[in-house]
């Protein structure tokens, strides 16, 4: 046995007994349940606990990809004349995978409803990113249970990243009893058999696999709208930075097939999408798990060549962004001209601690790289504030890169300890006041940055991709430009879907206000 089997026997080793013990605890905390109800439910259900550890085990098992999937013949009709609502939370795969649930929910028979009071089936699709995400989906649990009380046929469900925790699967079970089922990530395409499961029998379904499933190509797919599309190119995460919880909750870095991706996004094409965005956790390790040489940029060089008006991809991961990529992505055309690269925190130890693997320096090389070859590039980031002994003098760092940079926007985030991962074993040392007064300052300096960004654009014209009515004023339709900023103008209706040129009158902090343009005007 050399050195790295005798690491692994040990970590199977360890790993059994941690089942073992989290066994023996389950059973005690059991044992001391009050609620017999509670507990006949437990054990009917064929509950195994989701497993953190075990989520992080990668192993080297190639992953299959199946293209027989088809609903059971009989659920195919079970949801006649009945209506489904699938509440979202967290990122855009997460929305793309309810997307999927609700395609199979139609395939089923169900309609759609925005109405919890009128719906059959509730999905709460959840994010388990930060405390507070998982504050909400509590929160929403909590006003369902007087439907619930009031409607006992209608089927609750929970599903998405916290029910890959065992910790929330837990607090479901013993505070939240009337929830009919709770299914993971990884087994979404079981959606029609646990429905069944639910219906039928009165105990709560519980099916969370710690372990990534294979990849299911041919799920139907509802979309949200006809004039945006998210295609995924992968799944997974194996970063494991150390404060994120992603690589647990989504399992290890899975790529599709080029021919999958490429023939999804020609269809979207015929079908009159004008704009597609690849998706992945970290998309920039797209194609490392194949069998052959291909990456991120030999995909997007085969889609650039398809006649769709836009192609975005998120998230891209500094690490991974190579050369190749930059190359493609220079010869423009439908490629945007707009990179999220999340950045974290502008300081190299702070970097180094988050094992995120680049360092203030290096990200500035590749921020110079990308410039390089796309002059005009919008580039937009993701920062977190208060990681643990994150000093005064490297959060300075962050705003000094942020200016360094110009980035025209920024999701900004109080770190929040995640169950499981290293950074939760550290203290979470920084006082909450000093993480806000950190926020505000870097808010302050995003939102001066993003309304310089919009100042640029007044008295220019731009090309809108129209996607409806303004929240605010009906009379008003909005879009977005190539470089994601959101612009509101007066038009007809018949404009929506369509990419029509835009004159901008006055920029505001986040949005920009125009007129519509002559189709014969040149746009700039
Ligand atoms: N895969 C993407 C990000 C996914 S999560 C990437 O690597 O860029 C989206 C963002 O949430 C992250 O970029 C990070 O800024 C933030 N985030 C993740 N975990 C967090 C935590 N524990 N506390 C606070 N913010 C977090
Ligand atoms: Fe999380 Fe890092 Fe993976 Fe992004 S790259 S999902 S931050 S572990
Ligand atoms: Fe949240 Fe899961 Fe996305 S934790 S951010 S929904 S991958």
């Amino acid at each position: 046995m050399n050195e790295k089997q005798r690491k692994e026997a040990n970590e199977i080793k360890e790993y059994s007994a941690d089942v073992k013990s989290e066994s023996n605890n389950n059973l005690n905390r059991l044992k001391n349940m009050e609620s017999d109800e509670l507990i006949g439910k437990y054990f009917q259900s064929t509950y195994q606990p989701p497993n953190l550890k075990k989520a992080k085990k990668r192993l080297k098992k190639d992953v299959d990809i199946h293209y027989d999937f088809s609903i059971p013949e009989e659920m195919k009709e079970i949801g006649k004349d009945k209506k489904f609502l699938i509440r979202t939370y967290g990122c855009q795969m997460n929305e793309h995978d309810t997307e999927v649930m609700a395609g199979l929910l139609t395939d089923m028979g169900y309609q759609i409803t925005e109405d919890t009071k009128e719906a059959d089936v509730v999905l709460l699709n959840t994010c388990a990113i930060r405390e507070n995400a998982e504050n909400k989906v509590f929160g929403e649990i909590g006003h369902l249970k007087p439907l619930k009380l009031e409607n006992p046929d209608m089927i609750i469900g929970v599903c998405g990243c916290m029910s890959q925790e065992e910790s929330v699967v837990n607090r479901i079970l013993q505070k939240h009893p009337f929830i009919d089922m709770i299914f993971g990530t990884h087994n979404i395409h079981r959606l029609p058999s646990l429905l069944k499961e639910a219906m039928f029998s009165k105990a709560m379904v519980v099916e969370v696999w710690s372990k990534e499933g294979d990849i299911i190509e041919n799920l139907p797919k509802v979309r949200k709208g006809n004039i945006k599309a998210w295609v995924n190119i992968m799944y997974g995460c194996d970063k494991f930075c150390t404060y994120c919880i992603v690589p647990y909750t989504r399992g290890k870095e899975r790529s599709r097939l080029p021919e999958d991706i490429i023939q999804e996004v020609r269809h979207l094409a015929a079908q009159g999408y004008q704009e597609v965005t690849l998706l992945g956790q970290n998309v920039n390790a797209y194609g490392k798990d194949l069998e052959f040489d291909y990456g991120l940029g030999d995909l997007m060089d085969e889609i650039r060549k398809i006649d769709i008006p836009r192609v975005r991809f998120t998230t891209s991961h500094p690490r991974d962004f190579d050369d190749r990529l930059i190359e493609v992505l220079a010869q423009g055309g439908n490629l945007v001209d707009h990179i999220h690269l999340p950045v974290q925190s502008g300081s190299s130890e702070v970097l180094r601690i988050m094992a995120r693997r680049y360092t203030r320096e290096s990200y500035l090389e590749l921020v110079r790289k990308i410039r390089e070859v796309m002059p005009n590039a919008t580039l937009t980031t993701d920062i977190i504030v208060g990681f643990p002994n994150e000093t005064d003098e490297q959060f300075e760092e962050t705003m000094t890169l942020m200016r360094e940079v110009g980035f025209e926007s920024a999701y900004t985030f109080i770190y929040s300890p995640r169950e499981g991962t290293p950074a939760a074993r550290w203290e979470d040392n920084i006082p909450m006041e000093v993480k806000k007064e950190r926020l505000q300052r870097l808010n302050k300096l995003v939102n001066e940055q993003s309304k310089q960004a919009m100042e640029k654009y007044e008295g220019t014209i731009v090309n809108v991709l129209v996607e409806g009515e303004s929240k605010k004023d009906p009379e008003v339709l909005s879009g977005y430009t190539e470089r994601n900023k959101l612009v509101n103008f007066r038009a007809p209706k018949s404009f929506i879907g369509k990419i029509v040129p835009v004159k901008i009158t006055n920029a505001k902090t986040w949005s920009l206000d125009g007129e519509l343009v002559e189709e014969t005007s040149e746009v700039l």
